[in-house]
């Protein structure tokens, strides 16, 4: 027996051995237990990091609509699967069953097939958070389609390098989108796109605005008339365990994006127990993560993960400063969410914020809440903690990539003591490694480390979609049959992880090593401030120098700036050490970040640089104006 939810530290620790010496007895116990198959598989694990090459569960057949929808029909058929929050305020929650979504998928199904979609074929959907998306997402898997989705906030020429790097062949829009008081016409920007898209041949358009657009003639098509006229009944295409699910797009530090595919039984199994796990789903449970389906948070624990355990998963249409600053906390009220998974740099924007907006709601409700995507500072953590779980809902601060497909690092709540801005512990089945520069694994208590691991788990991405050169060259080449994740991490003294940040952002001053989130961390400690980002600048003696960009909190900060710089440098002093304190302190509005919530570090390098010519493409930025701002305040 396999344990499926895991319990107490102590099981944590059994059933954590037991995924390293047998790995694949025990993996294969989960995806026995927990999953339908339509033929088991020959064997459970082959791979070779040299070339790289990894397959799980190989010669096994399944479709994963079938273990996400029609598997809980007996039992859960009238159970809610998804609750859609919509923008506004005014307009009703939507609750669609297990019973009504399979009916969707099966017709969005077919109406792929009536557009010439087989298995194997790429379909590019550009959505907003509406149900269609999640439909249009499973609708694929359904058929054997491979989705490539492209966050819906990205600009026309994003979509469109995407749309032809994966060679789509059919495209999921809308109207357009509603995104807080905005309303943006999405059809526009597909249109524009598809000038460089000659291989799209079908449009299908959502209706969500009603906003006028331009139909064109044998290409585009309202998609709901076509989904109320096609059946409700679509058999599933019965897939390879390493038949490819989807592709998705991340930036990598250099060149165009890279489209990771991600492969069906080994990404089904793994995102599954990992919420099941992570989240402590239990049956009656509603969970809520405020990601975008248009990135990996979204793919697996909106979509996959929640629907492969039967859950209740919510999907919010809007940002959380919509109608105001409570739009979060009034949705925790009114659905009276149990799982609560968001960004550190949310939890940011909103401590900034007074604090009736948390006050005037009911968050009771809440059992377990969640970080991912960046690292957590100190006092972002203890503002969710304090504010949001009332300090007793742990806190899971969850490492992980769009690469990796599901979570890595990670406690298990009421299993994993938290420890604020630390990971903690790897997930079973998951082997890190910290590195040293010269490739030699660093054994015990760590300060500073390349976070490798060392051994495949299910869910990882098998290649770079048309690149598998560049697969191996970005991953694979930097440490001798390990995975390189980019990240540094340091291990304490319990075997904790937490991680520092990209090791690209790592720099160096007089020979030190300075990571950049633990200074951000002592800076955001400072009472009067909101948020930071510290980069290096080249320096004539100490090789690099640190230039901080500091936003300051909006309310009732009447110290003058000279202080407030002079108390930010002692904070740092004192957290860290006299060697971290910035050459530059300057005080920004805002900071240019990408729309998943990340600095874009590479623009205020050139800034701190002196080096504004050239900035690059600033046009992915979720908010491209602060850029002249911050280089006209420059110091
Ligand atoms: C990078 C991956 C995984 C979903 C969202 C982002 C950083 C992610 C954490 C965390 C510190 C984190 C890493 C990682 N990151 N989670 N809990 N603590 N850093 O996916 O866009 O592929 O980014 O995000 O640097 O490498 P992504």
């Amino acid at each position: 027996m396999s344990s499926y939810h895991i319990k107490n530290l102590e099981e944590y620790f059994q059933v954590y051995r037991k995924s390293i010496r047998e790995p694949e007895n025990f993996w294969q116990e989960i995806a026995e237990e927990h999953f339908v198959w339509r033929k088991k598989w020959d064997n459970v694990l082959s791979w070779d990091f040299s070339k790289p090459e990894v397959k799980w569960f190989e010669n096994a057949k399944l479709n994963i609509t079938e273990n996400c929808i029609d598997r809980h029909l007996l039992t859960k058929g009238d159970k809610t699967a998804i609750i859609w929050e919509p923008n506004d305020t005014e307009e009703k929650a939507v609750k669609i069953s297990y019973r009504e979504l399979h009916e969707k998928v099966n017709q969005f199904a077919n109406v792929l097939k009536a557009n010439g979609i087989e298995k194997g074929d790429r379909v590019c959907i550009y959505l907003p958070m509406i149900p269609e998306l999640t439909y249009a997402v499973l609708a694929c898997a359904r058929i054997g389609a491979i989705h490539s989705v492209v966050f819906a906030g990205f600009s026309s020429s994003a979509l469109a390098t995407r749309t032809n790097d994966a060679d789509c062949k059919l495209l999921i829009t809308s109207d357009g989108s509603f995104r807080g008081d905005k309303t943006i016409d999405l059809k526009k920007i597909v249109d524009k796109a598809l000038e460089e898209c000659p291989g799209v041949q079908t449009v299908l358009v959502a209706k969500r605005t009603g906003g006028e657009v331009n139909m064109k003639e044998g290409r585009d098509k309202w998609l709901q008339p076509l989904m109320e006229e096609s059946s409700t009944k679509c058999d599933p295409e019965i897939m390879d365990a390493e038949d490819p699910l989807f592709i998705l797009y991340t930036s990598g530090s250099t060149g165009t994006p890279k489209g990771m595919l991600h492969t069906t039984a080994g990404y089904m199994v793994y995102s599954a127990y990992t919420f099941k796990n992570i989240f402590n789903y239990q049956n009656d449970d509603v969970y809520w993560c405020t990601a975008d389906i248009g990135w990996i948070t979204g793919h697996s624990y909106i979509v996959y993960g929640p629907l492969l355990n039967g859950a209740t998963t919510v999907m919010f249409e809007g940002v959380p400063s919509y109608p105001d600053f409570g739009r979060f906390w009034e949705i925790v009220e009114k659905h009276k969410i149990n799982q609560f998974y968001t960004a550190p740099t949310a939890i940011r924007a909103l401590a900034k914020r007074n604090l009736e907006f948390v006050e005037k709601y009911d968050l009771s409700s809440l059992k377990v809440l969640g970080t991912v995507g960046e690292p957590i500072n100190e006092e972002a953590w203890h503002w969710y903690n304090d504010n949001i779980g009332k300090n007793k809902s742990p806190i899971v601060d969850t490492w992980w990539q769009t690469e990796t497909g599901g979570i890595m690092i990670s406690p298990i709540p009421f299993a994993t003591p938290t420890k604020p801005t630390f990971a903690t512990l790897p997930f079973p089945g998951i082997q890190p490694a910290l590195m040293d520069e010269n490739g030699q694994e660093l054994e015990g208590h760590q300060v500073d480390g390349r976070l490798c691991i060392k051994f495949p788990w299910p869910s990882m991405a098998r290649t770079i979609w048309g690149n598998h050169d560049r697969y191996r060259d970005t991953y694979f080449s930097a440490f001798k049959d390990k995975y390189f994740t980019g990240d540094g991490a340091l291990r304490d003294e319990v075997g904790y992880y937490r991680i520092t940040g990209r090791v690209d952002d790592v720099i160096i001053v007089s020979g030190h090593n300075l990571g950049t989130a633990p200074i951000e961390d002592a800076i955001n400690e400072h009472p009067a401030v909101a948020e930071s980002a510290i980069v290096g600048f080249p320096h004539d003696v100490k090789g690099n120098a640190l230039y901080g960009f500091v936003i300051l909190k909006e309310v009732g900060e009447t110290r003058k700036k000279e202080n407030l710089i002079k108390e930010i440098n002692q904070q740092i002093a004192d957290k860290i050490g006299p060697i971290a304190k910035p050459d530059k302190i300057q005080f920004v509005d805002g900071l240019p970040k990408t729309r998943s919530g990340k600095i874009m570090r590479r623009i205020l390098r050139k800034i701190a640089s002196k080096d504004t010519s050239n900035l690059g493409d600033t046009s992915t930025l979720l908010n491209p104006e602060v850029v002249q701002d911050i280089i006209h305040g420059a110091l």
